[in-house]
């Protein structure tokens, strides 16, 4: 049997696939039926009643079950009132009318309707421009109300639902979109509906208030401009932002954003950020970001941030010319030669920290390494980290993930999300951590092992993996037995509990995992492979680019490994390093470097006057990745662009 269903929509036929909602349907030919509450990424609900179409269907003899027809041989249909296009789900010989006279005084009530108890605020309201109840207003609204402006309930309009999101009690339409995201996609059930009829209203029952990590994912999705963010509201009008695309400075998922910039007089007529929004891309974070993602690039248009150069001169930074301090830091490096070392943070971009690497190895010194690594394993990942092509979003039944020493939640919440879906699908969970965290919830299957026992629990999986453990009652061998039977598997692991020297094993372990041959070894292809919970957006980036004692860009051996981090700073303090290069780290600050030692000299590229950079030769005032152009590779191995917004 076919899996498409034949339908009519306002004369057009066309063919859907079996289980597709008519307002779906419609948009595949261009005809747009109106929505408010119904959302793609949400489940449908019915509420607004502005989608209403007019439904026929085939009529059928009711004693033979055969089709009947009109004399000019079309089927007979029957049409049954208006319907909700946004719950009804095709069927085959469908007749759909989306713009009947009874659909278009329908749209038209149920707007007027609506807005009996909306402000007409338009002028001043955020969503102004770019507001759906705005637009289908003036598609479909009669441009008369019957109703007593008396009668309008007049409500708070500056209600804070937490730090983040403000909600204007009188603007909200009760499409419970909101409550339906919160509590469906991403398992925060913390605002509801309170109260009934004209009086109802969103309310927060958390404490405190709107306690999510993705609060600020409602304000895009609220059909009207009853939701705003704190850093937003009357911030500009729409149609004055220019929209770039970004990435998440902080994901290592790679999170996709788009700033919404505008040019400001106040800041010399320079653009700065004014919001930022997910950027769409369904294989890596759909359409959602976290509120870390989205507000807190801030940092960006900070005043505390370096703008010129500075030297040290009688023991004091003094502003110079940018030739002045390049000079001196060049003189230095090649002065010190094979005596200099580079450290760098995790943030940069990849053509920052291919550069950073080449000019300490252009001096002659493989002394290279991030300040602050806390979790070992790119050069694993290299080989064994997922594959091209994949999508955790495809990852359902018969497939399986494992998730080993990190609390995704906290460290990644767009993988969490990514990880409970597929666990929604049927995916089979395994969740290995010395403690209880969030994902534990949607585990088929949940190890805590005891402090210092992590490698031991994942070598005991690794070897019940490479045997026949049917019938065993061990849950570790039964973890080991979901994952090695699965079509597809995807291992995280993080450092929780563990040493820098213990996360390396612990990639090698599930390498090996990866690697056993049941049939097939489950490395190598697409949608499976290791997934490391990086602490920042390019550590990928920097393990790729050779930022490693050991290797260089696309871990090339080089002769002679030079010194890891913490032989750096043991350099540093007993004078084998005499010129230290720090690169957007902060290993005082972090408590990895306790003085400069007996260092020669320091030169420190920054945004802001760190803790080390105070103890600087040279500093020298570093671009956002809001100011430039560069290339991020996430922990799934995805090179993503980004762009200059600022
Ligand atoms: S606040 Fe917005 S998203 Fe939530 S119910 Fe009201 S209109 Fe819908
Ligand atoms: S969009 Fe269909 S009822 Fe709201």
């Amino acid at each position: 049997m076919s899996d498409l269903v034949n339908i009519t929509i306002d004369g057009t036929e066309l063919s859907v696939p079996k289980g597709t909602l008519v307002v779906d349907a419609a948009k595949r030919i261009g005809v747009d039926i109106p929505v408010f509450c119904h959302h793609p990424k949400l489940e449908p609900v019915g509420m607004c009643r502005m989608c209403l179409v007019e439904i026929g269907l085939p009529m059928r003899d009711r004693a033979t079950g055969e089709l009947q027809f009109n004399e000019d041989g079309t089927p007979k249909l029957s049409f049954r009132g208006l319907q909700t296009g946004c719950t009804v789900v095709v069927s085959e010989g469908m007749v759909v009318r989306n713009s009947s006279q009874p659909v278009i005084e329908a749209r038209e009530s149920i707007l007027e309707f609506l807005l009996s108890s909306h402000p007409l605020d338009c002028p001043i309201c955020d969503k102004g421009g770019e507001c759906p109840l705005q637009n289908l207003t003036m598609a479909h609204g009669k441009g008369t109300s019957r109703m007593d402006f008396s009668l309008k309930m007049k409500l708070d309009k500056n209600v804070p639902l937490g730090d983040l999101i403000f909600l204007d009690r009188e603007r909200c339409i009760q499409c419970a979109r909101c409550i339906r995201f919160q509590d469906e996609v991403v398992d925060d059930p913390v605002i509801q509906f309170h109260e009934r009829g004209r009086h109802t209203e969103i309310v927060t029952y958390s404490d405190p208030g709107f306690d999510s990590y993705w609060s600020g994912n409602t304000t895009d999705i609220c059909p009207v401009g009853a939701l705003t963010t704190a850093d937003f509201r009357f911030g500009a009008r729409p149609w004055e932002l220019v929209p770039v695309a970004s990435l998440s400075p902080h994901s290592p998922a790679g999170a996709n954003l788009v700033f919404s910039t505008r040019r400001e007089a106040k800041t010399g007529g320079r653009s700065v950020i004014k919001r930022v929004m997910p950027r769409q891309n369904e294989q890596v974070n759909e359409i959602w970001i976290s509120d870390l993602d989205r507000f807190v690039h801030h940092f960006a248009d900070s005043e505390d941030r370096l703008t010129k150069p500075m030297i040290r001169k009688n023991g004091k930074l003094v502003e110079a010319s940018w030739n002045e301090a390049m000079d001196l830091v060049a003189g230095k490096l090649q002065q010190h030669g094979t005596a200099v070392a580079g450290l760098s943070g995790d943030r940069l971009s990849n053509e920052d920290l291919f550069a950073f690497q080449k000019l300490i190895r252009k001096v002659g010194s493989h002394d290279i390494d991030l300040a602050n690594g806390r979790l070992a394993g790119g050069d694993v990942v290299a080989q064994v980290g997922i594959s091209s092509g994949s999508n955790l979003g495809d990852l359902g039944a018969g497939d399986a993930i494992l998730v080993v020493a990190s609390d995704l939640h906290e460290e990644e919440p767009i993988w969490w999300l990514r990880v409970k879906q597929a666990a929604e699908r049927g995916a089979k969970l395994v969740v290995l951590n010395l403690r209880k965290t969030r994902l534990d919830a949607k585990a088929t299957h949940v190890v805590h092992y005891a402090p210092g026992e992590a490698l031991a629990t994942v070598r005991q999986l690794v070897n019940a993996a490479k045997v026949e453990t049917n019938g065993s009652s061990d849950p570790i061998d039964n973890a080991a037995e979901a994952l090695i039977q699965s079509n597809h598997l995807v291992a995280f692991y993080g450092a929780e509990g563990l040493t820098y020297q213990e996360t390396d094993g612990l990639a090698r372990l599930l390498a090996n995992l990866l690697l056993i041959k049941n049939e097939e070894a489950h490395a190598g292809r697409v949608n499976n492979g290791l997934i490391p919970v990086w602490p920042h957006n390019n550590t990928q980036g920097a393990w790729d680019m050779g930022i490693n004692p050991a290797f260089g860009p696309g871990y090339k051996a080089v002769k002679e490994a030079g010194k890891d981090a913490q032989a750096i700073y043991a350099g540093a303090a007993d004078g084998e390093v005499k010129a230290l290069y720090v690169l957007g780290a902060d290993p005082v600050g972090d408590s990895m470097l306790a003085d400069r030692g007996q260092l020669d000299f320091m030169v420190v590229q920054e945004l802001f006057l760190t803790e080390t950079a105070k103890m600087a030769d040279v500093i020298l005032p570093a671009q956002s990745w809001a100011e430039r152009d560069g290339t991020f590779t996430s922990g799934e191995r995805r090179v993503q662009r980004y762009y200059p917004a600022i």
